[in-house]
């Protein structure tokens, strides 16, 4: 028997989103339904909306979320019905090259959902990252199910299923921040702020935070900038080496996702330092560097999907972390909002009012 559920739904390219009856199906085998308490707005929800990501409209936005496994489908056996978990978009098959190769957080052939959710008209929903979690109950892959400690509520703890999990694993896993780096952080919304937070973590000992924003700069530095620098008066490149001894940082992080943003992260980096993109560029982005440059600088340009986490090992770890009060998820965020609110979030989060809506779905 099929669920009927409202969730959120960005029906076509630019529109504001609506609030829709979604039809989720009973989980096939491999397939988990999961009750959502509660998903973050992530800015990916808004490159969705917009068209950036792809024209595969109506999306069903939302992953950034936790939840309560409610039904599982044939063989499942990492979680079980009542079980408390954080989604994730990066189930490894564990069988692939980069899965055989030892790297699964690489993975190539991350498994979703076979089944489709759809509306009530029978439309076929491309859920957000292979999740769809603006919704009272979704249907993902079992492997994207996290099983991790029920102590942490559902408003912190789904916030580890993009965003924060994404900026503690640009800077830890990707950038390899260690204690006593240098780490430069562009764009300190939820990626970025995570970023720091991780650097901080990692012992970094000077952490740059970088924003065009001076509330984000402000809260930036309640995460662990130890500098921070508005790049719209002043040049974070050079601003960035005069607070470095006139080398610049070992690791350069660019949260944002702009060809401009990139150059200064790339320029903005010590000799054999690493550069990592962990905001989202649009299909339509290039950047054009100086090929000597690349050469000469040495080092490392890396991309980071999702952090390059492993959600089996960092959910729970970083989990631990926060009931021991050494990671403060509840600092990223900024308010709890209902399901029909999404839309003003958006807003709230483009005008940077926010650094994390939060939808719960008691409210
Ligand atoms: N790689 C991944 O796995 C992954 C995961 C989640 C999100 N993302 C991406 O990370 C990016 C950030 O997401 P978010 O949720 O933190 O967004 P956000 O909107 O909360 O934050 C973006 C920040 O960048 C700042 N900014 C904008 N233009 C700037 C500029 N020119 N220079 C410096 N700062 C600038 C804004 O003021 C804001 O503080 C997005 O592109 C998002 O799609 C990537
Ligand atoms: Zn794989
Ligand atoms: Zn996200």
């Amino acid at each position: 028997m099929a669920y009927e559920v409202k969730g959120v739904v960005a029906l076509s390219k630019g529109a504001p989103v609506t609030i829709e009856t979604i039809i989720v199906p009973d989980p096939g085998p491999g397939e988990a339904v999961v009750d959502v308490q509660a998903c973050g707005v992530c800015h990916t929800d808004l490159h969705y909306r917009e068209g950036g990501i792809n024209d595969e409209f109506p999306f069903l936005l939302g992953h950034e979320a936790a939840g309560v496994v409610s039904a599982v489908g044939e063989g499942v056996t990492n979680v079980a019905v009542g079980d408390y978990v954080i989604l994730n978009w990066r189930a490894v098959c564990g069988e692939c090259r980069a899965c055989a190769a030892g790297k699964p957080w690489y993975c190539f052939n991350t498994h979703n959902a076979a089944q489709k959710m759809t509306l009530a008209d029978g439309t076929e929903l491309s859920p957000a990252l292979g999740i769809g979690a603006f919704v009272e109950k979704t249907l993902v892959h079992s492997g994207q199910c996290t099983k991790v400690d029920p102590a942490a509520p559902p408003t912190a703890a789904g916030l580890l299923g993009c965003g924060v999990m994404a900026g503690v694993g640009a800077a830890i896993n990707t950038g390899g921040v260690t204690r006593g780096n240098s780490v430069a952080v562009f764009g300190c919304g939820g990626v970025g702020d995570a970023a720091i937070a991780g650097a901080k973590l990692a012992g970094a000992s000077t952490i740059i935070a970088v924003d065009i924003d001076d509330r984000k700069l402000e809260w930036a530095r309640g995460m662990g900038a130890t500098h921070t620098v508005n790049s719209q008066g002043t040049d974070p490149v050079e601003a960035i080496r005069a607070l470095t001894g006139g080398f610049g940082v070992d690791v350069s992080i660019d949260a944002v996702g702009h060809p401009a943003v990139y150059e200064q992260a790339f320029y903005a980096r010590d000799l054999a330092g690493t550069v990592v993109l962990v905001g989202v560029p649009n299909p339509t982005m290039e950047v054009t560097l100086p090929m000597i440059e690349v050469f000469g600088r040495g080092g490392a340009l890396k991309s980071s999907w999702y952090g390059d986490c492993l959600p089996s090992r960092d959910f729970p770890m970083l989990i631990d972390l926060y009931l021991q009060g050494r990671f403060d998820l509840d600092a990223f965020v900024s308010e709890t909002i209902s399901l029909d609110a999404v839309e003003q979030a958006f807003e709230k989060m483009h005008n940077g009012d926010v650094l994390r809506s939060v939808v719960v779905f008691d409210k």
